[in-house]
């Protein structure tokens, strides 16, 4: 089974997305991490930004892992490094490509293929899967996924005032609704969830409250 979670940046996606794999025994892929990751490797190959055909032919030649929570880039742990603000602040030219979209959309296809999976990021449920049996579309207001993306950076020891992590989420939001392939976009059978206000526990549950039904609702006879 193939369960998609998708929504704005700080919404809290790989928070509920992990905690929903652990509980379901599903494997779980961060899918913001490989264009992260990506990002990383243009960054270290020392890539011209504004020639996204270098990217685009970096992409195959990279090695990615996603194993036991960490991210391997080239055999290397970079699970901390794609976190970065620098990092952050050049992702979206991997994430624009559609060469590096086309490549790492068919790695999420092989990743997953065959298994039960918890995937999140912006084209999951529209793009990556869109025969998926349980789509999430997760929100929250941008002052609450400001709060929580500073929370974040605080305790990778970044100093942030709220106003910039704000302006940065506004920016973000703009840009994933914006961009020509794989944008941010509701898939129309997506069920929309709210965070704002929820605990952490109360998101899983509720979300986890939906596959039940999902999977009800694919096999009725289960229910008998
Ligand atoms: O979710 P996270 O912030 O780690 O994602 C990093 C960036 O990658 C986001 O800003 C988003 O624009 C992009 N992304 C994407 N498609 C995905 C996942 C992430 O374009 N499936």
């Amino acid at each position: 089974m193939i369960i998609t979670i998708d929504g704005p940046a700080g919404a809290g996606k790989s928070t509920i997305a992990r905690l929903l794999a652990g509980r379901l025994g599903f494997r779980f892929l961060d899918t913001g991490a490989m264009y992260r990751a990506m990002a990383l490797a243009g960054v270290r190959h020392g890539v011209a930004w504004d020639r996204p055909e270098q990217l685009a032919e970096l992409a195959p030649r990279t090695s990615l892992a996603l194993a036991h929570d960490r991210v391997y880039l080239d055999g290397e742990d970079v699970t901390e490094a794609i976190r970065s603000s620098a990092v952050t602040a050049v992702t979206r030219y991997a994430a624009d490509n559609p060469q590096v979209r086309e490549y790492l959309v068919r790695l999420q296809r092989a990743m997953a293929a065959g298994g039960d999976v918890v995937t999140e990021g912006r084209d999951q449920g529209t793009v990556a899967f869109p025969d998926a049996q349980c789509k999430i579309y997760l929100t929250a207001g941008a002052e609450e996924r400001s709060r929580r993306r500073l929370a974040d950076l605080q305790s990778q020891g970044e100093t942030r005032l709220i106003e910039e992590v704000l302006a940065d989420i506004n920016r973000r939001d703009q840009q994933d609704a914006s961009r020509p392939v794989g944008p941010l976009r509701r898939a129309p059978d997506a069920t929309e969830v709210s965070t704002d206000g929820l605990s952490v526990d109360e998101v899983v549950q509720r979300v986890q409250e939906i596959v039940e039904q999902r999977r009800g609702a694919r096999h009725p006879s289960d229910r008998l």
